[in-house]
């Protein structure tokens, strides 16, 4: 198949593939999304198979306005207060679904559903007139793409068509928040962090209870955001510490990288990229620092943690 490439200019042509029921993928303010018609099977069966993903890891519905949201899903009251704090934004809230097809949401009785903070995306979504099905736009278990150039490696033959856009402006996935329960549950760190939205919603918990958010979210027992390269976790270690390690897998002959991590935005950002550029270099080993857990810093070491085969001290 040729994949047509549009720009931001093109997206009524971009919003008529969706609507043909083909994949497009599209950016957002987080990651690259790998969108279909949400209300179309045919065309949501079509992700699974271009990612190599498991059935029963649900996808996020992308909508563009409040009333596809009430169209879709039933939604608690207090939900009221946090769409209007956070979104559009770099939130997925898990609610209650209402219509969206069982090949979008695994099978369970919930939808995940976000409105992105991206002109582009909000645009192609309205122009299509439905809304969009999309994981992050790239193979399962390997780093999201955050750039054009990334969706293009991943999928050029594959899919339909591929809007260009310049980098990803968060570089990291969406904050996914689950409204269903008593209190609600943070399932997965992300772009927006747990103390902006705990000022919103007090009884906010962030569980560190694996099983249960296991359970919880479908996707976090797969393993993720991973390199071809191995990548070390080397927690709490001293710039020393990590040129030793290095020495020792170069004396292996294994090509090794050092990554510090930083609490940044700006390391946010490029961690996905600086990942993928690790497998362009051929490198076997990348042996990564670890960051404090507050602020972005929660989000990048989940991210870390995910693709790490290994942890070290
Ligand atoms: O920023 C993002 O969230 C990006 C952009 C494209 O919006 N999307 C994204 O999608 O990261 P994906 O499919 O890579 O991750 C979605 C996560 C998965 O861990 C999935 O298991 C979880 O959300 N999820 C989806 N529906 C769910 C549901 N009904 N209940 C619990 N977890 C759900
Ligand atoms: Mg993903």
């Amino acid at each position: 198949m040729k994949t047509e490439i549009f720009t931001s200019k093109q997206l009524k042509q971009a919003a008529r593939l969706i609507q043909r029921g083909e994949l497009v993928a599209f950016p957002t303010e987080t990651v690259y999304g790998l969108g279909a018609n949400a209300l179309e099977p045919k065309a949501v069966k079509k992700i699974f198979k271009a990612k190599g993903r498991p059935s029963d890891n649900p996808l996020i519905v992308h909508i563009a306005n409040i009333k596809q949201l009430h169209e879709i899903a039933f939604v608690p009251p207090e939900t009221q207060k946090i769409i209007e704090a956070f979104w559009p934004g770099p939130l997925t809230i898990i609610v209650k679904n209402k219509s969206i097809p069982r090949e979008v949401t695994g099978g369970l009785d919930t939808v995940a559903v976000r409105m992105p903070n991206s002109k582009i995306a909000l645009k192609l979504i309205k122009n299509a007139g439905v809304p969009i099905a999309a994981p992050s736009a790239n193979i399962s278990g390997t780093p999201s793409s955050t750039s054009f150039k990334h969706v293009l490696d991943d999928f050029d033959g594959k899919i339909a068509g591929i809007i260009k856009s310049n980098r990803c402006k968060i570089g990291i996935e969406s904050t996914v928040i689950d409204l269903t329960t008593k209190k609600p549950i943070v399932l997965r760190s992300g772009g927006l962090s747990f103390e902006e939205l705990k000022a919103v919603m007090p009884n906010l918990i962030l569980t560190s209870n694996k099983r249960m958010t296991r359970a919880k979210s479908p996707g976090m027992k797969y393993k993720h955001y991973s390199p071809n390269a191995k990548i070390i976790l080397c927690n709490r270690c001293t710039t020393e510490a990590l040129e030793a390690y290095k020495i020792k897998y170069e004396k292996r002959n294994k090509k090794t990288k050092i990554i510090i991590a930083q609490k940044t935005k700006k390391f946010a950002k490029e961690l996905f990229s600086m990942f993928r550029q690790c497998d362009k270099d051929k490198v076997d080993v990348i042996l990564i620092s670890s960051v404090e857990e507050d602020g972005i810093g929660l989000a990048i070491m989940d991210r870390i943690r995910k693709a790490a085969s290994m942890i070290v001290s």
